[in-house]
């Protein structure tokens, strides 16, 4: 009797502390099986006389009928902080790192530059992305029969509209809406119906830029642009002007920079030439300021226009113009 109360609380410590299924069934065997000291004590009460017999045959039953109610209960308090916890709380993984969300790189390139040309005094302007044929190219010394608009793929839209083709009909708009000086940058979105590939996407950003004033001269053009490209990319970055031409500037310049991938020294964003255009700019044509009604013997400026998507590839190596309209999460988080 004296050792079935000892074997009543070894069963009732190693059940109460059993943590898992698994460890309550290994006591439930240890205390409770064929082979447990319980066990052997009934299966040895026939060797005992009579009235010892009856007793020990009677403390044996109830101890059974006790440690087989709390086997029970031990079972459903498992089972009870197993639902509760989820499957497989492990408390020994690394913790998960709760993810932060950020700005989208186009985003936090347009800061970037509106924050550099703000200093230089320029102020953003913005204007209608669904755009009509004087904004978007006539006004832009682009007349209907003009080669250069083959090389802007429009989506038309019903009633004579269109989508934007860059952000210089943003231009137009601010000058026609008050007199000089005018020194704006319009950053945003334009659209053309291009087949997309790695460096083309039918929806890109730009940056348009517009300087109109009395004796605006291009040397004020190309300081301006150096001191934006070399805040962007730093002082030692290589530069350089090269002829271009657009309907609604004259002269125009096309601006490369050296490649911040390849350092120059040729790889597959620059096409092996150690250089990327990064913008087009020139002296505004008089034809774009009699069409905005400025008298072009009055007033002279300089424009500018560039790829916000391209700038940000030039930083980080990014080679597919595509990743930026995807918002594929994956590419997104490492950008
Ligand atoms: N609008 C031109 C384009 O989308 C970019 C551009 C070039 C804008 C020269 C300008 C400029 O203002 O002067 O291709």
């Amino acid at each position: 009797m004296e050792r079935l109360r000892e074997l009543r609380d070894e069963a009732v410590a190693a059940f109460e502390s059993a943590v898992s299924a698994a460890a309550l069934e290994s006591a439930r065997v240890r205390h409770l099986g064929r082979k447990s000291e319980i066990n052997q004590v009934s299966r040895g009460l026939k060797d005992l006389a009579e009235d010892e017999r009856r007793a020990v045959g009677r403390a044996v039953n109830e101890l059974k009928n006790e440690l087989g109610a709390l086997l029970a209960a031990a079972g459903d308090r498992i089972a009870r902080a197993g639902a509760s916890s989820g499957p497989g709380l492990d408390l020994t993984l690394p913790g998960r790192r709760p993810w932060v969300g950020r700005k989208h790189p186009v985003t936090r390139t347009f800061e970037r530059l509106e924050g550099i040309f703000r200093t230089l005094g320029f102020e953003v302007a913005l204007g209608p992305h669904v755009e009509d044929e004087f904004h978007n190219f006539e006004a832009l010394n682009m007349p209907a029969d003009h080669p250069a608009r083959d090389m802007h793929d429009t989506f038309y839209i019903e009633g004579g509209k269109l989508l934007r083709t860059h952000t210089s009909p943003v231009q137009i708009r601010v000058m026609q809406s008050r007199p000089p000086p005018i020194r704006i940058i319009a950053p945003g979105r334009a659209y053309r119906n291009e087949t997309p590939d790695a460096s083309h996407a039918s929806e890109f950003y730009q940056l348009e830029g517009l300087y109109v004033d009395r004796d605006v001269r291009i040397g004020e053009l190309k300081g301006v642009l150096t001191k934006f490209l070399h805040e962007l990319y730093g002082e030692d970055v290589g530069i350089r002007f090269r002829p271009g031409f657009f309907p609604f500037t004259e002269p125009s310049v096309e601006v490369d920079v050296e490649c911040r991938i390849c350092e120059g020294k040729g790889c597959s964003v620059c096409k092996g030439t150690g250089w990327v255009e990064l913008l087009g700019a020139g002296m505004v044509d008089p034809r774009v300021f009699q069409a905005v009604g400025y008298d072009p013997d009055e007033v002279t400026g300089y424009a500018f226009g560039l790829g916000v998507d391209r700038i940000h590839m030039m930083m980080s190596g990014v080679d597919d113009i595509r990743l930026y309209h995807e918002n594929d999460l994956r590419f997104l988080r490492q950008v």
